[in-house]
């Protein structure tokens, strides 16, 4: 059986749609019907920047939601018809990928999570690599893990546990941003300090944020008017856009023994290494082994999470044209005109 899929063909590109089999699920996979495939910054920087992929042809993606149209022989928990969302596959040991810009795709059932009835495959596509990015880094007890080490909030006594702690999230509007703001908020963080434009101050105050800065201020008035704020330098304080700025702002706002995350790997400007902040990358991946019991736990509580609006997915925006439509959308995210939404396409909707 044929499907169409949207292959990177090499570094660099082209990107072309074509035909390809359908993947035949192994006996702990299921099969997903992709019904929406989100799109994200990474995905821009590896087309143009032919980063971080290795061997071509490829697919790339992060994120899906669909149906399941087959279940392995092992797999429990999951049969077809059921709505369910997953992170795009990456296996560390073998290099092998599997991207959503394809119309199915075949996944590790422990990697899936069940969707809602609340939500729509749009909004289901939005959430699994951001709410990873966000939640891996502050949660993941396991050893060597990069991550604060902090209870989840879905973990026993995990729900309120940071009262009367203050944290900054830089980038608030950005997709990881927006579940950085409602994890603090389930977390029972007192003071949640967001960046953004000021257009989007509503919509992140919706989120939990209790206080917006504008993401122009000049680095230093920045930290200060966090300061003013928070009463003192964060507990927390999360950089979802990491570039030279945001990470010298982020790290000066930090406590002494407080804890920043920060999405890429740039230097820290004024970094020092005699100091006690605690310095976590973020690493998103379920599949990465040090990721991959906190992953599980997480993904099995995050359908009641969304049902009872605990976490809110990300707004999508549909790109017209299925698969068609993604290099327009990758370009939009190149040229940083994504503004507190998530661009999505709907595979099935793709014209060969
Ligand atoms: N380490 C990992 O595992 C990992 C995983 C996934 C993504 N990432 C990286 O994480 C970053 C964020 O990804 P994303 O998908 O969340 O991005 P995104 O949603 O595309 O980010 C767009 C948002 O960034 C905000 N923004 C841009 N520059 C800003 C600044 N100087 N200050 C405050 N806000 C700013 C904008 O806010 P306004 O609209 O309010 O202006 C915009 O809404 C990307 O660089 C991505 O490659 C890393």
């Amino acid at each position: 059986m044929q499907q169409i899929i949207l292959s990177l063909e090499a570094k660099g590109g082209p990107l072309v749609v074509k035909e390809a089999p359908i993947p035949t699920p192994g006996p702990n996979e299921v099969l997903i019907r992709v019904e929406a495939a989100a799109l994200s910054p990474g995905d821009w920087k590896i087309y143009a920047l032919g980063i971080l992929v290795y061997s071509y042809p490829t697919i790339l993606g992060f994120d899906v939601a669909g149906v399941v149209t087959e279940v392995g022989s092992e797999v429990k928990g999951y049969a077809t018809g059921d709505r369910v969302m997953c992170e795009s596959y990456y296996d560390v040991a073998t290099g092998e990928s599997r991207g959503a810009f394809q119309q199915y795709i075949a996944v590790p059932s422990v990697y899936v999570a069940k969707m809602p009835e609340n939500l729509t495959f749009e909004e289901a596509a939005t959430i699994p690599s951001s709410l990873g990015t966000a939640a891996l880094p502050l949660y993941n007890d396991a050893e060597g893990a990069s991550s604060a080490k902090l209870l989840a909030p879905w973990e026993e006594g995990g729900q309120g546990k940071y009262k009367g702690k203050a944290a900054l999230i830089l980038g608030g509007a950005s997709s990881i941003g927006q579940y950085v703001i409602q994890l603090a908020r389930l977390s029972g963080f007192s003071t949640i300090v967001a960046t953004a434009s000021l257009g989007n101050a509503d919509l992140l105050k919706s989120l939990g944020a209790t206080h917006v800065l504008d993401r122009k201020l000049p680095s230093e008035k920045l930290v200060h008017d966090a300061w003013d704020v928070a009463g003192g330098p964060f507990d927390l304080v999360y950089d979802a856009v990491a570039n030279e700025e945001t990470l010298a702002a982020g790290y000066r706002a930090t406590a002494c023994k407080g804890d920043f995350v920060y999405v890429l790997q740039n230097p820290i400007p004024g970094a020092d290494e005699s100091s006690k902040k605690r310095l976590h990358f973020a690493h998103g991946l379920y599949t990465v082994p040090v990721n991959q019991a906190a992953s599980q736990r997480m993904l099995a509580k995050l359908p009641g999470l969304l049902e009872r609006g605990d976490i809110k997915p990300n707004r999508p925006e549909v790109i017209p044209g299925g698969l068609n439509g993604v290099l327009a959308g990758l370009e939009r995210l190149g040229r940083n005109q994504v503004s507190a939404v998530k661009l999505v396409v709907r595979p099935q909707e793709t014209d060969a």
